[in-house]
């Protein structure tokens, strides 16, 4: 047995004992779950506010939740008008319809979106004054509001995560609120609510969910001095590493099969699974490269976050390749390939072309000329280049880019 696949429930050997996990104080997993979500919210609270989108808000699924909170005796506002990538015009706008309900609880029910909406709105209905003032890591001055979150992709992880990433038009791209305080209290994840995703969907959020169960189980390693008081992200450490593994085997052996079998309950109850292990991962040890290139490219070609990631992967992992071999020959056992560094880059190179997430930036619009600017916008997004094995400066940005706009996987190896 290599060194990479020994007890994979022990340190590996270049690392102290050391672990961080932080998620809600109950997760739920379960098809038919959504059911206990009155139950749920109903215990934190008796005035709610509901955060979701037009498309979730006309399901059956969630008329039920909704009369499933009135029987219990709630007052429930819903807000249902979010937009895509969460401009922050939706945070303030929701904020306002609750009107004079002054909420006890905000349940958020919908993709990464709407679940990223009732952490923002959480935070404005308890703190108030404007979102930047909470932008960056650690600037929500306390508790928030109890959220209740229930996801309906597999997916961003975001039920569990510390963070909600809006798009300012006053800034150049997305940006993060990073918090402690933002870890909703209840997670409720029914898989069945992911039935309704078309293959465009799965495809988006699952490479969104591989992306974050690989940058944290290959992140930057940092020591048992960083505390949680200093950082949101204190990078991959045992824990972290526990969760990528469980993520990587239930994605690997079921994406493909909820991508082209969208009705296979038990393939969309392994993808919601993998996400929410992605989601308690990469809520400790964070997320790097792929993420940080991803925010320009994503600017330029207003193409889905999980499809912008899952293009860079391959990407990403050949160049972290001598950093990170080991890991790498982990995820090919996860993956069920090679149990090789090449194996591991390879395994994700193919489930990503199964689930048809384009091979080059190119493909997604991007040009030679837009080279140098996602470079050294990447550069801006210094939480996530810090958080990348190898040390990253605008010059090897920018040869990433190239290769990956050109499908040149060879410029990137050693
Ligand atoms: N907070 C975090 O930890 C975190 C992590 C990763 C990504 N994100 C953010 O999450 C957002 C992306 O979330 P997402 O990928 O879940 O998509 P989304 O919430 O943006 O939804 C995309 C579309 O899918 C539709 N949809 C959602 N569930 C559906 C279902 N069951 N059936 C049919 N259609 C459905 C929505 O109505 C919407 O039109 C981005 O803003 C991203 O930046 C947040
Ligand atoms: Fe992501």
């Amino acid at each position: 047995m290599s060194a990479s696949t020994t007890n994979p429930q022990s340190p590996t050997e270049d690392s102290a004992a050391f672990g961080v996990l932080r998620g809600p104080r109950r997760l739920i997993f379960g098809q038919g779950q959504r059911h206990a979500v009155a139950h749920e919210v109903a215990a934190l609270g008796t005035r709610v506010l509901v955060c979701t989108d037009s498309r979730v808000a006309g399901s059956t699924a969630f008329a039920e939740m909704i009369n499933g909170l009135r029987q219990a005796g709630c007052t429930v506002t819903v807000y249902d008008r979010v937009e895509a990538e969460l401009p922050v015009t939706s945070v303030h706008e929701c904020v306002t319809s609750a009107g004079d309900l002054a909420p006890d609880v905000v349940l958020g029910v919908g993709g990464g979106t709407c679940i990223d909406l009732a952490k923002a709105a959480a935070l404005l209905l308890t703190h108030h004054g404007r979102l930047q003032d909470y932008y960056g890591e650690n600037a929500v001055p306390g508790p928030v509001l109890p959220v209740v979150a229930v996801p309906t992709t597999g997916g961003t992880g975001s039920e569990v995560t510390p963070v909600c990433v809006l798009t300012d038009p006053a800034a150049e791209f997305k940006v993060g609120i990073s918090s402690l305080h933002l870890i909703p209290d209840v997670a409720i994840c029914d898989p069945d609510l992911t039935l309704s995703c078309p293959p465009a969907l799965t495809a988006s959020a699952g490479a969104d969910a591989l992306s974050h169960l690989v940058e944290a189980f290959t992140a930057v390693r940092r020591g048992p001095e960083v505390t949680t008081e200093q950082r949101v992200f204190v990078g991959k450490n045992m824990l972290s590493d526990h969760y990528a593994r469980w993520g990587l085997g239930l994605i690997g052996r079921s994406l493909a099969r909820a991508v082209d079998h969208p009705a296979d309950r038990q393939a969309r109850a392994d993808v919601m699974l993998a996400a929410n292990a992605g989601g308690y991962a990469l809520g400790v040890a964070g997320t790097a490269a792929a993420h940080a290139v991803q925010y320009p490219v994503g600017a330029l070609t207003k193409t889905p976050h999980g499809v912008g990631v899952g293009t860079l992967l391959p990407y990403v992992m050949r160049l972290n390749q001598s950093a990170r071999s080991a890991e790498f020959a982990e995820i090919g056992a996860q993956l069920g390939a090679e149990t090789t560094s090449d194996g591991g880059i390879d395994a994700v190179t193919d489930l990503l072309a199964a689930i048809r997430i384009p091979a080059t930036l190119a493909e997604l619009g991007v040009t030679d000329a837009d080279a140098g600017y996602i470079a050294e916008r990447t550069m801006r997004s210094r939480r996530l280049v810090d958080n990348n094995p190898v040390p990253l400066d605008e010059v090897t940005v920018r040869r990433l880019v190239d290769a990956a706009i050109a499908g040149d996987h060879s410029a990137l190896s050693d």
